[in-house]
This record gives C-alpha cells, sequence and structure tokens, in this order.
C-alpha cells in the first residue's frame, strides 16, 4: 500500500472532513449575531443604502487606516470604478499581471484602455517590478498608448512590492489601483491593505477571508481626493441628490444585507487573521523542504487569503492529495494571455515566469477553522504526494 492510501486510512478517522474553506464552522460562531443583524435590516427595511453601509464603510476605513472606504457591488466594480473616475479610457495602456483572475483584465477592457501584461516574480508570484518598468518604457517608445496606470494585484493575500511600484508610479506619474481582492488583512512597512496605494480595490466573494453572503465588494481611498466620484459612479454617476446625471456611471451598490453580514465578520476577523498566520506558519515550515511556498515581498506580510506553494509534478500531488481527502486548488492553471478573451494583448516572447509558475502552483486548504491534527495530516499529505510523485 502507497503512503497516500495509508494516510487516508489513518487521517480518516482521526482528522475528519478537511474544507478548503470552512464557511460553516465560521457561522456556527456567529450564526446568532448574523440573524439579529439581518433581522434589523427588515425592520427598518431599507434594502439599498441602510444604516449598515455608512457603518460598514466606517469600521473598513477605521480597520484599514484608509482615509476613505466606499462599499460596493462587487471586487469587479471596485476595481473599474476608480479607472472610471480617473478617466482611463481608450488609448491608455494599464499595466497588470497576467497570473490573475480575469476580472482584473475585465475591468482594464470595460473602460476601453489596453491591458499590458508584465510578467511576475517566481518566489513572491506577485508583478516583477523590473519586468513592469521595461513593458512601461516600451509603451512609450512605441508610442501608439499612453502609460495611464498600473494594477498590482496582491495574490494569494501577499502585497506586492509596493515600495517599487510606487517610486516607479510616481517617476513615470501613473495612478496605482491595488486589487487587493485576496488581501484584506495583510500589510506592508506596517500599514494595512487599503493604505498601500493611492485606490484599492477589495472583494467580499464569500470564499474571501472576510467573505459576504453574496457578492460584495469595497473601495479604499488613501486620500479624499476620487471619493465623491467614486459615490457617483456607484450609483448611476448622479449627483449627491441622487437625481441628476453627472457623469456615465453603473448599479453598483452593496446591498445593506451583505453589509450587515460584514459587520459582524469584521468583528472576528482579526482572531481569524490570527490563526490564518499561524497556519501558514507551520505550513512554511513543514513544506519548505519539499516546495516553494509563496514569498513575502521586502516588508510585506500575507493576509493569507490562500496559502499556496510551488512544487514538482503538481497535477500528480493534486491528485495523490485528492485521494487523501485533502481539497486543493489551481489558481491559475491558465494566464489570463492565454485565454481567448485576452489572447489578442499577449506580449511578443511571452510572459516566461507567469507561464512556468502556472504549471506548478497548488492552493492547500486554508481557514482559521483548520484544527492542529488536520493541518499536520496535510503536512503529512503533501510530503507523501511529492515522494510518490517523484518516484
Ligand atoms: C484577484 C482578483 N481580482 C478581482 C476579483 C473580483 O472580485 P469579485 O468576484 O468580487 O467581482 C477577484 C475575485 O474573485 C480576484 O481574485
Amino acid at each position: 500500500m502507497n503512503g497516500v492510501a495509508n494516510l487516508l486510512l489513518a487521517g480518516k478517522s482521526c482528522v475528519g472532513e478537511i474544507a478548503f474553506v470552512d464557511l460553516k464552522a465560521q457561522q456556527r460562531l456567529i450564526r446568532e449575531r448574523i440573524e439579529s443583524r439581518l433581522k434589523a435590516v427588515l425592520d427598518h427595511g431599507r434594502y439599498i443604502a441602510g444604516p449598515e453601509i455608512d457603518e460598514l464603510e466606517e469600521a473598513l476605513a477605521a480597520r484599514t487606516g484608509a482615509a476613505a472606504a466606499v462599499a460596493c457591488a462587487s471586487g469587479t466594480d471596485a476595481l473599474l470604478i476608480p479607472l472610471l473616475a480617473r478617466g482611463v479610457g481608450p488609448g491608455d495602456a494599464v499595466f497588470l499581471p497576467s497570473f490573475t483572475y480575469n476580472a482584473t483584465a475585465n475591468a482594464v477592457l470595460l473602460t476601453g484602455a489596453t491591458p499590458v501584461f508584465a510578467d511576475i516574480r517566481p518566489d513572491t508570484f506577485t508583478i516583477d517590478p523590473e519586468d513592469l518598468r521595461l513593458r512601461i518604457e516600451d509603451v512609450r517608445r512605441t508610442g501608439v498608448l499612453r502609460p495611464r496606470a498600473i494594477i498590482p494585484v496582491d495574490l494569494f493575500g501577499a502585497p506586492a512590492d509596493y515600495n517599487a511600484i510606487g517610486a516607479l508610479a510616481s517617476r513615470e506619474d501613473l495612478f496605482v489601483l491595488a486589487d487587493a481582492a485576496q488581501s484584506f488583512g495583510g500589510r506592508f512597512n506596517n500599514r494595512w491593505v487599503g493604505d498601500l496605494a493611492p485606490a484599492t480595490a477589495t472583494s467580499f466573494f464569500p470564499g474571501k477571508s472576510l467573505g459576504a453572503y453574496g457578492d460584495a465588494g469595497a473601495m479604499l481611498a488613501r486620500s479624499e481626493e476620487d471619493v465623491e466620484k467614486w459615490r457617483s459612479i456607484r450609483w448611476h454617476g448622479t449627483d449627491e441628490h441622487r437625481k441628476i446625471s453627472m457623469r456615465v456611471g453603473l448599479n453598483g451598490r452593496m446591498d445593506s444585507f451583505q453589509a450587515a453580514v460584514l459587520l459582524e465578520k469584521l468583528s472576528i476577523f482579526d482572531d481569524e487573521l490570527a490563526a490564518r498566520r499561524s497556519i501558514a506558519a507551520i505550513y512554511d515550515e513543514r513544506l519548505s523542504r519539499i516546495a516553494q511556498p509563496q514569498r513575502q515581498a521586502n516588508g510585506g506580510q500575507s493576509g493569507y487569503g490562500y496559502y499556496s506553494i510551488r512544487i514538482e509534478n503538481r497535477d500528480a500531488v493534486a491528485e495523490s492529495l485528492k485521494l487523501a481527502g485533502v481539497p486543493t486548488a489551481i489558481y491559475y492553471a491558465t494566464p489570463l494571455h492565454r485565454m481567448a478573451a485576452f489572447s489578442s494583448y499577449a506580449p511578443a516572447g511571452g510572459l516566461p515566469q507567469t507561464e512556468r509558475i502556472a504549471g506548478e502552483i497548488i492552493s492547500l486548504p486554508m481557514h482559521p477553522y483548520l484544527s492542529p491534527d488536520q493541518v499536520d495530516y496535510i503536512c503529512d499529505a503533501v510530503e507523501a504526494a511529492a515522494r510518490q510523485a517523484g518516484r
């Protein structure tokens, strides 16, 4: 019998079912509080723009150190609205990694601007500032597009290298919009995600580290400069009375029920973050012998939305882990520049690091309710799977 099958037999009895993300355990903890929040919305009946929205915006700004937070309907809208507010559009180049979720590129294309993909660093899996610099130079030299904005993506929760990106952006006069859909709770140079760039977009999709019970997102601002425009665009581009259209906008509102859920989840977020960090520390320690865990950019600390490693024979490892009862996910097997919707923007010469890492990356279970036994079991299972796949 092989090592993985042994583990499966031993593990089933002692660790119980392992979830990739466990929303049920979290709900058991705060179910009553969420119910009473939802009941309050039913009672006041302001399903849109209820008092929970203002309360959540204040709480998010206070939690992150951002100057202001604007709640919206999704992480995708949180990316789109700040770009629209800055007038990003046709003829503009927006720089972003290809190793991300499609929403990052969709937001760029929905404005009419052109996505310019940059490669990632093989250790942090986030945008490579040196490759980014070369691509900005190239766009300037070619002269067809005007460089306008950079969207660094805090992949798996790890803040991109905001020191290098911030310096490059001020030298090149580019707007930085952080895609922090996966990194709420991350830190960089002792500042929280939300306060690392002029504008930050985050997602509260249910599986995110701070997740609603439906779609939701938020924009976080380092200064008040764009905030009124964000509020306007979120509400069909209207004025402060929500009557007269001042600009083109969309229905990008968060509803009061989602804000109610998020307020309760925010109240336990710090404890959950501490648990995520302890689990990640054990994974780091146990797995670095056989795999390459994601490293942090200098000064960065992940919010551990996901925990991801590079490992040889990734597909065989994933198969063995499945047999051992360990759920995994591959974010992302296909980089955006290899997908039909975005392949016309693929850089000549490809993106070598992105393409290599897409074949090696795997995400392991990561949520605050994993027991020490489960974490131990997962590490044993990864070790056994790697051994077996290497044979
Ligand atoms: C990196 C990244 N950007 C943007 C998004 C879009 O967020 P949403 O699904 O809330 O629109 C997501 C999440 O799904 C994401 O992972």
